[in-house]
């Protein structure tokens, strides 16, 4: 019987896992740990980091996997490219199932900046009123720019307050309504939004109320990824894991 590692904490990485339990596969979901309580999953879940390549490789051979889906967010560059090394190594099948990044539509306000050391530079000029849309990571880049407010949203109550002079601290969990967005931008007055181009419905809320809103929005390009057979839809993982003749190494 196949033996299918998903890298996951994404909404497409539960998608699968639910759609391979329907299935009666055997696969295991690895989340890296950075929040505390995951979703219940209909299938086995490890928890934190496998020690680099090296690691991870080791993993593939004593769990005996067959199958690796790197589900992992478009901005978990170290983890995908990890995925591509130690799957050589160990000699097993992988694919890359991730979102296409989001496009402009008529009345978007956009400017891409290609990382955070950007978007805090764009930040110069006089205080405004921001929607950090960027979880917990990064956040202490932006005590660069302390004339703002900044609107955090947060999984989990954070252990420490946020190094922000000014700031509210919201704790919620996607996937978030545009309804919702739309209530939260207006209660806190928001007059920016800054997000990363993440992609997927899940996180697209924000970028929809801020549309409607006619807020301008500071968007961070997506990373580049390493060369792997890129799928965005988890019936093309089914579909791969369904024709062993492709499987690429
Ligand atoms: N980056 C984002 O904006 C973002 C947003 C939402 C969700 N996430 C999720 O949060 C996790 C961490 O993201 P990141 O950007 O910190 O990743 P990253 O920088 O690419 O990875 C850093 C290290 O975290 C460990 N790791 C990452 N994903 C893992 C997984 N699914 N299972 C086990 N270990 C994992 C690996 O440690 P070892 O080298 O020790 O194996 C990896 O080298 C990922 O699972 C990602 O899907 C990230």
């Amino acid at each position: 019987m196949r033996n299918i590692l998903i890298l996951g904490g994404t909404t497409e990485a539960s998608a699968l896992a639910a759609a391979l339990a329907e299935r009666g596969e055997r696969a295991l979901l690895s989340y890296a740990g950075r929040i505390g309580r995951p979703r219940a999953q209909p299938v086995p879940i490890r928890v934190g980091g496998f020690g680099g390549v090296a690691g991870l490789a080791d993993f593939l051979r004593q769990e005996r996997i067959t199958h690796l889906v790197d589900a992992t967010h478009p901005f978990a560059v170290t983890m995908s490219a990890n995925v591509v090394a130690a799957a050589r190594e160990a000699g097993v099948g992988h694919i890359l199932l991730t979102r296409p990044a989001w496009t402009p539509v008529a009345g978007d306000r956009w400017r891409s900046v290609p990382d955070i050391a950007a978007a805090v530079a764009a930040l110069a000029g006089p205080p405004r009123r921001v929607m950090l849309a960027l979880g917990r990571m990064h956040v202490e880049a932006f005590a660069a720019r302390p004339q703002h407010h900044y609107l955090l949203r947060f999984v989990d109550e954070p252990d420490v307050p946020p190094a922000l002079p000014r700031h509210s601290l919201v704790i919620d969990r996607g996937p978030f309504s545009v309804e919702g967005d739309l209530r939260l931008m207006r209660e806190q007055a928001i007059d920016l939004l800054l997000c990363k181009n993440a992609g997927g419905g899940g996180a697209e809320a924000k970028l929809i109320a801020a549309r409607r809103l006619g807020l301008p929005v500071l968007l961070i390009d997506r990373p580049s990824m390493p060369a792997a057979r890129i799928v965005h839809k988890v019936d093309a993982v089914l579909d791969w894991l369904d024709h062993p003749a492709d499987l690429g190494v």
